[in-house]
Formats: structure tokens, C-alpha cells, sequence
């Protein structure tokens, strides 16, 4: 099918994204970051009949252009507003109590970064806002403004992973109030030095677009409830674009990959664990080239999926052999 160029954001990894999580096409399958719905379209057009899809984003202009996009596939599209955290809430309102496939594809959209109105790029002036909907607990005015210096270090450190986090958070607060993110960006690049300047401003903005919208603080639990509503050979696939992502989803993973647990010193097994998911990828898909020079955005994406397995733990056969 002919794909129109989105202006709203590219979807990366598109085809191979909708490949590797599509096992049933007649099943119910759930974009968790509907964005401006090229994921989703994808993944439409891979459905039958019976197929299913429901989009979900916590921002409004998302949900307003995904709904025109996905137009073509009314009636086997449902879209909600509200963060995926409350997927199980969200599922449940429908009637659905397991899912053929979920995809989460994490963070902001090109629409998001690119609208300085939005407040998410150091590159653009705009007030200091970040916020990916309005569910979000504060603004970026808010955090800026009001934390405490010794708060703005833990979260530029942590959420940013960036070395300079004391000296970054101590000009902050030295220059407050601060209005712009032009303003902001100037304190942080009085702040940094020669070609680190770009790595730290962006490090900078997204501890705080993170911490604003409280990016990391559910996720794990939400792969993990995206891992419990799969139904047998259903797959969960996410795109993460920072370490602090890709070992969130790498913990769910493994977790769920994990076999005997032990103890070590028993010649059988004494644990009541068993896998519920297999990895059919052994490495991350990541972009090539050709897409990255296209759209710089995908650099950083890794695509991980896992899929859920057909066994409980009756009919499961630990590798130690028989269970205690
Ligand atoms: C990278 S974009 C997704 C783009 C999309 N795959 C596409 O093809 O257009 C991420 C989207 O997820 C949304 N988002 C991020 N975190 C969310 C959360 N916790 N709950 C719901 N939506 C979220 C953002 O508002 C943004 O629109």
C-alpha cells in the first residue's frame, strides 16, 4: 500500500515493527503510544477482518491526528486518551481480558520536539512547559523553578545521566525565575563545553521531560501488565531511545524469560517458576543507514519483542528435571 509522507512523525523501524508483533490477524491488538498513528497503520494493514486495534496516547493533538489517520479502518479502531498505565482499566472498560499484541514505541514524537509551543526542544524557544498531556503532574516551569537544588541534581543525574548534574542544577537556580526554554538553554550552554554542549542540553531537557511527565516511574510495571494480558503467542515489542528505556525493558524481559531459579545446590528444582516468554530476536533491531540519515531521530531506537509462551506451570519441564 502507498504510504503518505506524515508530517506528524516518521514512524521508525515501521515495517519490521508491525511484522514481528502481527502473529494473529484476526486478533485485538493495542498501540500503547499512538503518536500520530504510523505505527498503528501498519499494523491495520497487516489485520483481517476481525482484527482489531486500539491506540492510545495521553495527548490530545495525538489522538486528534491518529483518529483522522486511522479514518480508512473505522470500526475496527478504538482510541483513548490517558496514559498506558491504565491499561488494564482501559482494556477492561472494552471487555477485554487478553490481547494478541501491544506495542509501545517510547517517548516524544517529532510533532512534540518540532512544536516549540510544546517546550520539549532546546533548540526552539518556547515556554517552559514539556508536559505530554495534560495528565501530567507539573511543567517544566514548575520543576525549574521551584525544586530544590539538591532535587535538580538527583533528577539531571539520573534521568539525564549527566556527569556535570551539581554544577547545571546550581546555575539553574543561580538564574531563576526562568521563563523560556531559550533561557534555559542558555544557562545550561554557559554551563558546557565545546561539542559536549548538544549532548548535555539534551541530556538536560530530557531528565526533565522525563521527570515532568513521569516517564520511567510506571513502566516497567506497564510492560510487566502488558506482559500478563498477552494471550498465548501474543507479542509485546517495544522501541526504547536511551539506556534508561532499553533496561527497563530488558528487567521485564528477562524476567519473563527466566527459567529455574534454584537453589543451586539441589540437584532438582525447587522453585515454582517458569518462563512465560521466549525472545525471537536474539539481538535489538535497530535502523540502518539509510533510515537513520533519513530521519536522525531513529539513531539511538533498539526494537525489542518478546512472545508469550503456551505453558503454565502444570505442563512446564524445568531443565533440572523433576520439581521437589
Ligand atoms: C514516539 S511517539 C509514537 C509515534 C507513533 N509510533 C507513530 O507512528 O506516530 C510517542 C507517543 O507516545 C505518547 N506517550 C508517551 N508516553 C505515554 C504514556 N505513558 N501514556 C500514553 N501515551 C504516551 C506521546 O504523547 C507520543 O505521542
Amino acid at each position: 500500500m502507498h504510504h503518505k509522507a506524515p508530517a506528524y512523525h516518521v514512524p521508525i523501524l515501521g515495517s519490521a515493527v508491525s511484522k514481528h508483533l502481527v502473529t494473529d490477524p484476526n486478533g485485538t491488538y493495542i498501540d500503547a503510544t499512538l503518536g500520530g498513528g504510523g505505527h498503528a497503520e501498519r499494523v491495520l494493514e497487516r489485520l483481517g477482518e476481525f482484527g482489531k486495534l486500539i491506540g492510545i496516547d495521553r495527548d490530545p493533538s495525538a489522538i486528534e491526528v491518529a483518529t483522522n489517520r486511522l479514518s480508512a479502518f473505522a470500526g475496527r479502531v478504538c482510541v483513548v486518551r490517558a496514559p498506558f498505565w491504565n491499561l488494564r482499566r482501559i482494556l477492561a472498560d472494552q471487555g477485554i481480558a487478553s490481547i494478541a499484541g501491544i506495542l509501545f514505541d517510547l517517548g516524544v514524537s517529532s510533532h512534540q520536539i518540532d512544536n516549540a509551543d510544546r517546550g520539549f526542544s532546546f533548540q526552539r524557544d518556547g515556554p517552559l512547559d514539556m508536559r505530554m498531556g495534560p495528565d501530567a503532574k507539573c511543567t517544566a516551569r514548575d520543576v525549574v523553578n521551584s525544586y530544590s537544588q539538591q532535587d535538580l541534581t538527583r533528577i539531571i543525574k539520573i534521568y539525564g545521566e549527566e556527569r556535570a548534574a551539581t554544577r547545571i542544577a546550581r546555575a539553574i537556580c543561580d538564574n531563576r525565575p526562568l521563563a523560556r526554554t531559550g533561557d534555559l538553554a542558555r544557562v545550561i550552554a554557559r554551563h558546557s563545553w565545546g561539542p559536549q554542549k548538544r549532548k548535555t542540553l539534551a541530556r538536560v531537557f530530557q531528565a526533565l521531560r522525563i521527570e515532568i511527565n513521569d516517564e520511567l516511574t510506571h513502566l516497567e510495571d506497564a510492560l510487566q501488565t502488558a506482559v500478563d494480558l498477552l494471550q498465548p503467542g501474543g507479542r509485546v515489542g517495544v522501541l526504547s531511545y536511551h539506556g534508561l528505556e532499553h533496561r527497563a525493558v530488558k528487567r521485564v524481559f528477562e524476567r519473563g524469560t527466566r527459567d529455574c531459579i534454584g537453589p543451586v545446590d539441589l540437584p532438582v528444582c525447587a522453585c515454582d517458576r517458569h518462563p512465560v516468554l521466549t525472545v525471537p530476536t536474539r539481538r535489538p533491531l535497530r535502523p540502518d543507514a539509510a533510515e537513520i540519515a533519513q530521519n536522525p531521530r531513529a539513531r539511538s531506537a533498539a526494537f525489542r519483542v518478546a512472545q508469550r509462551l503456551d505453558i503454565s506451570a502444570q505442563t512446564w519441564v524445568c531443565h533440572r528435571g523433576t520439581r521437589l
